[in-house]
């Protein structure tokens, strides 16, 4: 559901691939428009345990369905403590990945079914998607350049066609959603990527 009513704030999201820079930008961003700044998954302290289990290294025997719920109740627990009383108040929220990361990373790339999937998580968001979606999209290679050195967590050690199927995942919600999704050269440097991103938000949101 895109919320439109002007008394509550707007709901931004960013999202890509590891090392696209949504972090970075996702906190300019939030400073620019004065939203609330937040993370999926980790985006409250029942979140960051959850994070914890997934991102560990040593959990070799995560199912793939256990692993959407979990990112799931993740992003219920962020929605009823973060995200809703934070637009209910007026306030704008950036979130450093949303539901379409769990499509990206578990539909497309893990290959549960996608109508599954979608519908754990309007369960899971109760009606809050995000209205507008920065996509930093970036060609796979030039990503592990940037990981490069990095230590990896469970998903970055993943191999090179998982992370593809996400990437190709993410573009096709994109283009299939184009009112709602913004793709961004996440390849850029900084400063050009910013203003990419500014002139977007105010364009498509007046923000
Ligand atoms: P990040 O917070 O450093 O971007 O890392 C989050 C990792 O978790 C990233 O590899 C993507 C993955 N992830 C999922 O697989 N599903 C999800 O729903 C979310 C929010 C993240």
């Amino acid at each position: 559901m895109v919320r439109l009513d002007m008394s509550t704030g707007r709901y931004i999201a960013f999202e890509g691939a590891e090392g696209c820079g949504k972090s970075t930008h996702a906190a300019r961003l939030a400073e620019a428009v004065g939203a609330v700044l937040t993370r999926e998954t980790g985006g409250t302290a029942i979140g960051r345990r959850i994070r914890e289990i997934l991102h560990d290294t040593t959990v070799t025997d995560l199912s793939h369905r256990a692993e959407a719920l979990l990112a799931a109740a993740d992003r219920a627990q962020h929605i009823e403590e973060v995200v809703a009383p934070a637009l209910a108040a007026g306030r704008h929220v950036v979130s450093d990945r949303t539901v379409y990361s769990t499509l990206a990373y578990q539909g497309y790339g893990r290959g549960l079914p996608l109508d599954d999937v979608r519908r754990i998580n309007q369960w899971a968001v109760d009606g809050h998607w995000p209205e507008l979606v920065l996509l930093l999209d970036a060609p796979t290679e030039v990503l592990e350049r940037r990981m490069r050195g990095r230590q990896l967590d469970r998903f970055e050690q993943e191999d090179p066609g998982f992370h593809q199927r996400v990437r190709d995942g993410f573009r096709s919600m994109a283009a299939e959603e184009a009112d709602r999704w913004v793709v961004i050269d996440g390849s850029a440097d900084v400063d050009t990527v910013a203003a990419t991103i500014r002139a977007a938000v105010r364009e498509r949101m007046g923000l």
